[in-house]
């Protein structure tokens, strides 16, 4: 019995594990541990339509319950991801999806349209990144911005595509249903909750972007909260984050409402997380008499 086989936004997944952006490289760089084909998806590193190279050093602190991290999207850019990155790890038997940021929507929409190719199961569209023409304020935090970015994205394919929300909002909910009724197929959250360290030493802001993003552990209630608050409004699937580093983790996100749920600071912390995640899941499954993961969605509700 394949008790984690799971049906997401007109897909099968062999479960509901996926990894998240920025955490796992292409997938590629985790293959030395262990066979990747073993996990639901891939969610590949932030891509962007040129290169980046992202905030100078002092980009990730640690602090006593996460990291932090002002990365600023390094990546090669959108056709090193098509001619390099996608033909070597297509081979992989599991789902790819590509992580979009754009500076204006029409960014979104060129960047979606690029990607219509085979090698790309899906696409997460980052809507926590700074929309240029509207004063820097970023889109996920402004829900006509959000609605706006996820209708070019729709009218760009026709593959499934999740938005990832900014928990850096007063309400979620608001900009839930501003995504769905863009067209989303799915939903993601939550990414970094905005935080800061300071470097006494030197009396001013320790990393060079000042503001950073924080994540691990820390942010656990704020993304199961979330979750659940989302999971009450909109009737499109969601996939939850945010401080998953253990089975036990991953199932209070899905009794919360989450249909799918990825691990990211977890794999920095070691390699194999997410596996044993999948394999927590499926013993838990096995133990609770549970035949498909998909029956414990929305559970604590
Ligand atoms: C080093 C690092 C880089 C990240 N890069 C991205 C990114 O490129 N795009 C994105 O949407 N989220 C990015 N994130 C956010 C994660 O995908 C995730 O939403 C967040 O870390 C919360 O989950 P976690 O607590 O399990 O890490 C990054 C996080 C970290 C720690």
């Amino acid at each position: 019995m394949n008790r984690l086989k799971t049906r997401l936004m007109g897909l099968d997944w062999k479960n509901p594990v996926l990894t998240a952006s920025g955490t796992f490289g292409s997938g590629l760089e985790f293959s030395p541990y262990y066979d990747i084909s073993l996990l639901g998806g891939v969610v590949v590193k932030g891509t962007t339509l040129e290169p980046r190279d992202g905030n100078p050093p002092g980009r990730v602190v640690e602090t006593p319950a996460g990291l932090l991290n002002c990365i600023g999207l390094q990546n090669g850019g959108v056709d090193h991801l098509l001619e390099v990155v996608l033909p070597e790890i297509r081979n992989v038997d599991t789902r790819f999806v590509v992580n979009i940021s754009g500076n204006t929507t029409d960014d979104y929409a060129l960047l979606t349209d690029k990607l219509n190719v085979d090698s790309v199961d899906a696409i997460e569209v980052n809507i926590s990144c700074p929309n240029v023409k509207h004063g820097g304020l970023a889109f996920g935090t402004v829900a006509e911005d959000a609605f706006q970015v996820t209708r070019a994205v729709r009218q760009a394919t026709e593959k499934p595509f999740f938005v990832k929300l900014s928990p850096n909002v007063t309400d979620i909910t608001e900009i839930a249903l501003a995504v769905e009724e863009g067209g989303a197929d799915g939903i993601s959250l939550i990414n970094t909750l905005l935080g800061m360290a300071i470097d006494v030493e030197n009396r001013r802001p320790l990393l060079s972007n000042t503001f950073a993003g924080l994540s691990g552990p820390a942010v656990k209630p704020v993304g199961l909260r979330m979750v659940y608050q989302v999971y009450q409004k909109v009737r499109i699937p969601i996939i939850g984050l945010g401080g998953i580093m253990t089975g036990l983790d991953a199932l209070e996100y899905i009794m919360a409402g989450a249909s799918a749920i990825q691990v990211g600071t977890a794999n920095l912390v070691n390699p194999m997380a997410a596996l044993h995640i999948v394999e927590e899941l499926e013993q838990y499954c096995e133990q609770q008499g549970i035949d498909n993961i998909s029956q414990l969605v929305g559970a604590a509700h």
